[in-house]
C-alpha cells in the first residue's frame, strides 16, 4: 500500500489557514486531518465544523476528520463530505458504534476506527465489515507535542497482523501523535500506512511545509 500523510490542521497557523492549505497542496500532502474535540471525551477544545465546511470549499485535498467527542453520532450528519474524505470515529466513544461506522458510510465517505492506546486491536475485529481505515493512537488523544507510548511499534505490527488475517489488507492504519521522523521510520516498518503529521515533523519553525514534508516522506 501506498504510504500517505495527513497534515494535522490544529498545529498549523490557524490566522493564516488558507495560505497554510495552499502550502500543503504543493508539498504533495495526501489528507488534511481535522481533530473534532469536545472537552469531555478529550480534556481539550479544537477546530469545529463550520470550519471543516469552510475548508470543503478552499481546496481538493481529501479531509481526514478525527472525532474526539463522547457519541460522535451526535455530529455526523453536520458534516459536509465526499467519497475521498474520512470520517474516524473511537471505539470508546459510543456504546453502539458499529451503527455510527455505518451512518459515516451512508453519508458516501469513508468510516474510520481509532483506537486509544489502551484498547486492544482485537476489539475491532467484530467490526470489520465496517471499516475502513483504522487509526492507531500513539499518544493519549487530545494534545500535540506529547510522547509516543512506550507499546505504539508493537501495537501496530499487531494491528497489521491482525487486519490481514481479517481480510482487510487494503484497509490502511493511521498512526496519529508522536509522529516524528524516527517515530514514523520506525512505524512504517511494522507497517503504518498514513501517518498524521504535527509539532514532531511537519510545523516546525526552521523548515518550510514543502522541505519538511519532502524529508517526512524519505524516511517511509
Ligand atoms: C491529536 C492530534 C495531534 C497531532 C499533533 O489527535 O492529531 O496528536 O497529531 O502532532 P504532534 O504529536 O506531532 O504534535
Ligand atoms: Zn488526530
Amino acid at each position: 500500500m501506498a504510504k500517505m500523510t495527513s497534515a494535522s490542521l490544529m498545529c498549523a497557523d490557524l490566522l493564516n489557514l488558507e495560505n497554510g492549505i495552499k502550502e500543503l497542496e504543493k508539498a504533495g500532502i495526501d489528507y488534511l486531518h481535522i481533530d473534532i474535540m469536545d472537552g469531555a471525551f478529550v480534556p481539550n477544545i479544537t477546530l469545529g465544523f463550520d470550519l471543516i465546511n469552510s475548508i470543503k470549499k478552499t481546496t481538493k485535498i481529501p479531509l481526514d476528520i478525527h472525532m474526539m467527542v463522547d457519541e460522535p453520532a451526535r455530529f455526523i450528519e453536520r458534516m459536509n463530505v465526499d467519497k475521498d474524505d474520512i470520517i474516524c470515529v473511537h471505539y470508546e466513544s459510543e456504546k453502539h458504534i458499529h451503527r455510527t461506522l455505518e451512518a459515516i458510510r451512508s453519508k458516501g465517505c469513508k468510516a474510520g476506527l481509532a483506537l486509544n492506546p489502551q484498547t486492544p486491536v482485537e476489539n475491532a475485529e467484530p467490526l470489520a465489515e465496517y471499516i475502513d481505515m483504522l487509526l492507531v493512537m500513539t499518544v493519549s488523544p487530545g494534545f500535540a507535542g506529547q510522547k509516543m507510548f512506550a507499546g505504539a511499534e508493537r501495537k501496530v505490527e499487531k494491528a497489521r497482523r491482525l487486519l490481514n488475517e481479517w481480510g482487510l489488507q487494503n484497509v490502511p492504519i493511521e498512526v496519529d501523535g508522536n509522529i516524528s521522523l524516527e517515530n514514523g521510520r520506525k512505524l512504517s516498518l511494522k507497517g503504518a500506512d498514513i501517518f498524521v503529521l504535527g509539532t514532531s515533523a511537519l510545523f516546525l519553525k526552521d523548515k518550510t511545509l514543502s522541505q519538511a514534508s519532502d524529508d517526512f516522506k524519505a524516511v517511509l
